[in-house]
């Protein structure tokens, strides 16, 4: 498959601070590719210069084979991009929401109305439409970003932490999307805190931290090589959390869940 995004040494320095430092990677075309890290790993930032919305500081990088420093309007309008905080218009309904997105790409009314009627069932909104943004739930926003990222019919959709903050059933919806947008071809490119949602969702990842990747792979593999062999979920609750430190087991915490990590998942 044709390689879409290519980042070669690539680097970004706020002042001292070195947020991206040297880093490769490739993303081929059709692929769901994840960045998976901790708070302040360097995942955003990685993004935001694919992104045309943050100019590296050395390297090189090109997104569908065009130099992000050469060709950013022409790269922005081939991708579709779910940011990490929602930004949705408050003033606006649901529709009018996707209504004024089209006008950027100068989509003509009338296609921009058949998208917008498509992407409302696509996403599950067509009982929203005319709700305004406060009136949603988390999973809704999260829903009506992800229609509006598809809006332009994007050849690459980035997703910076699309399910965060979200309860398991928001988060399987929107994981369900992302995989029948896949089948379509879609190439996906996402950030993650959680394994689990990168091992549902990515062909291959990155675990990145403090600017650097450390490992790469398929998803399956590094759960095993680095963190053991079965995912056990469990509800969250004050005394498991107290009896998982002390046995210093791996776990990550996703809404009211525990995922833990282990190679032993009988014991
Ligand atoms: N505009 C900025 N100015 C200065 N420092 C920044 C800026 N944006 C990010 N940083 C710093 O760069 C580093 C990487 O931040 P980044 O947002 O890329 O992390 P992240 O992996 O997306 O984290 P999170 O999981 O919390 O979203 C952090 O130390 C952060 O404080
Ligand atoms: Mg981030």
């Amino acid at each position: 498959m044709p390689i879409v995004v290519s980042a070669e040494n690539l680097t970004k320095r706020y002042g001292d601070l070195v947020a991206v430092d040297g880093i490769n990677f490739s993303v081929e075309q059709g692929e769901c590719f994840g960045f998976l890290g901790p708070n302040g790993a360097g995942k955003t930032t990685t993004i935001k210069m694919i992104q045309c919305v943050s100019p590296k500081t050395s390297g090189k990088l090109e997104v569908l084979g065009m130099d992000v420093d050469l060709y950013p309007k022409e790269i922005k309008r081939n991708l579709g991009v779910v940011p990490q905080e929602n930004n949705l218009d408050p003033d606006f309904t649901v529709y009018e929401n996707l209504m004024v997105y089209s006008r950027y790409f100068s989509i003509p009314k009338n296609e921009a109305k058949e998208r917008i009627e498509k992407l409302l069932r696509f996403m599950q909104l067509e009982e929203k439409r005319d709700a305004i943004i406060e009136r949603l739930s988390g999973g809704m926003k999260r829903r009506l970003i992800l229609a509006r990222a598809l809006l332009n019919e994007p050849k690459i959709l980035i997703l910076d932490e699309p399910t965060v903050g979200l309860d398991p059933q928001a988060r399987h919806l929107i994981w369900d999307r992302i995989r029948s947008l896949k089948k379509e071809g879609v190439t996906t490119i996402l950030t993650t805190h959680y394994m689990e949602e990168a091992s549902q969702l990515c062909d291959r990842l990155v675990i990145m931290d403090y600017g650097k990747i450390l490992v790469e792979g398929r998803p399956e593999d590094l759960v095993r090589e680095q963190i053991g062999t079965s995912i056990l979920e469990t509800k969250a609750n004050p005394e498991v959390l107290s009896c998982l430190q002390k046995m210093k087991q791996e776990f990550e915490i996703v809404g009211d869940t525990i995922h833990i990590f282990t190679d032993s998942p009988s014991i």
